[in-house]
């Protein structure tokens, strides 16, 4: 059992630890989630690398962390996840700046927007959620390997729950588009992606998790009129009566959970949710992971899939 649970925070969380020579990498590191992940790891010493498509918004996440941590390593890299190009860009960016990548943390999504599409052609959410983090972890993997107590964590979510992700139709080309659905599917491709990770590269020491970090009050909802984040409410509590928001500190717990905790060294491939690794569950709308999530054979489908959008392989 871990000792940390919905309420626990990033400080709570890494209290005692010592990231002193460890670089993480974080995507979508000026906001959010990503700005307390980044600056809870900066705090206990890590090198931080805060990915993010515009730069003027990493500069100031950067002056933001080390106006509160004087002495805290923080660097930018820009990298637009709709953008192919802009991924492989960054990723030859880092492999010549940075020696070695200790953690991954692919945080940066889209949630529920109006139909629209990448530099690339395929449907928003899934493109950016899913792909741009798919060929970005591809290009950083030399990196990656070079690190010590490899982890890589991909932030889903329990919107994973709307729908396992349709393969035959990732782009929505066939199927009336809808803004959940799709956010759905590519928060399950978050999941898979892990599985797939893990099982290719487990044994090689890097182990890939897949986390929910809880409701929190972000600028994710920026695509949401007031009526439909009032629907989003309501669909919620009707669904989880006993549901409360997180704190930003509290939200990004569990990503720094699984990039650190000692419990889970070797065990990925799972899906964390409050501090935890969370049960398998087709039933409950308060939590849990979707068997679909986990199965090894949409792990693989979405893998080949992937590889043939992005243009690459991975060498295993
Ligand atoms: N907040 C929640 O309740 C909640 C619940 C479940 C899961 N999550 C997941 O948590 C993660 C972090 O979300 P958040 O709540 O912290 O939201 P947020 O404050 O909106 O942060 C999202 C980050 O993703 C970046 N991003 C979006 N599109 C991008 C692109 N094309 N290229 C590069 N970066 C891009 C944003 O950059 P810009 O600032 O430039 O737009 C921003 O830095 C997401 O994956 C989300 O799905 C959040």
């Amino acid at each position: 059992m871990s000792e940390f649970g919905w309420a626990s925070t990033t400080d709570e969380v890494l209290a005692g630890k010592d990231l002193s020579g460890k670089t993480v990498f974080v995507t979508g590191g000026n906001s959010g989630l990503g700005l307390e992940t980044a600056r809870a790891m900066a705090a206990k010493g890590a090198r931080v690398v805060l990915a993010g498509r515009d730069r003027a918004r990493l500069d100031e996440a950067a002056a933001n962390i080390t106006a509160d941590h004087p002495d805290a390593h923080v660097e930018t890299i820009v990298c637009d996840l709709s953008s192919l190009d802009s991924v492989r860009a960054c990723g030859t960016e880092a492999n010549k700046r940075f020696d070695k990548i200790d953690m991954l943390i692919n945080n940066a999504g889209v949630m529920a927007c109006p139909l629209s599409h990448t530099a690339d052609g395929f449907e928003l959410q899934f493109g950016t959620n899913h792909i741009g983090h798919f060929l970005l972890t591809k290009q950083l993997m030399p990196l990656i390997e070079a690190g010590e107590d490899k982890r890589i964590v991909n932030l889903s979510s329990r919107g994973h729950h709307i729908a396992p992700a349709n393969l035959d139709d990732p782009n929505f080309e066939n199927a009336p588009y809808d803004p959940w659905l799709s956010y759905g599917q590519s928060k399950t491709a978050n999941v898979l992606f892990s599985v797939g990770l893990e099982q290719r590269f487990g044994s090689k020491g890097i182990h890939a998790y897949a986390v929910h970090p809880g409701g929190i009050d972000t600028n994710l909802g920026r695509h949401l009129s007031e009526e439909q984040a009032a629907a989003l409410v309501e669909r919620v509590t009707t669904s989880d009566p006993s549901f409360q928001w997180k704190s930003i500190p509290q939200g990004a717990a569990t990503s720094v959970w699984a990039a650190t905790a000692e419990q889970l060294e070797g065990k990925g491939g799972v899906y964390c949710e409050d501090c935890h690794v969370a049960p398998v569950d087709d039933q409950s709308t308060k939590g849990g992971v979707r068997s679909y999530a986990l199965d090894q054979a949409r792990a693989d489908r979405l893998w080949a899939i992937s590889e043939a959008m992005a243009g690459e392989s991975f060498a295993a």
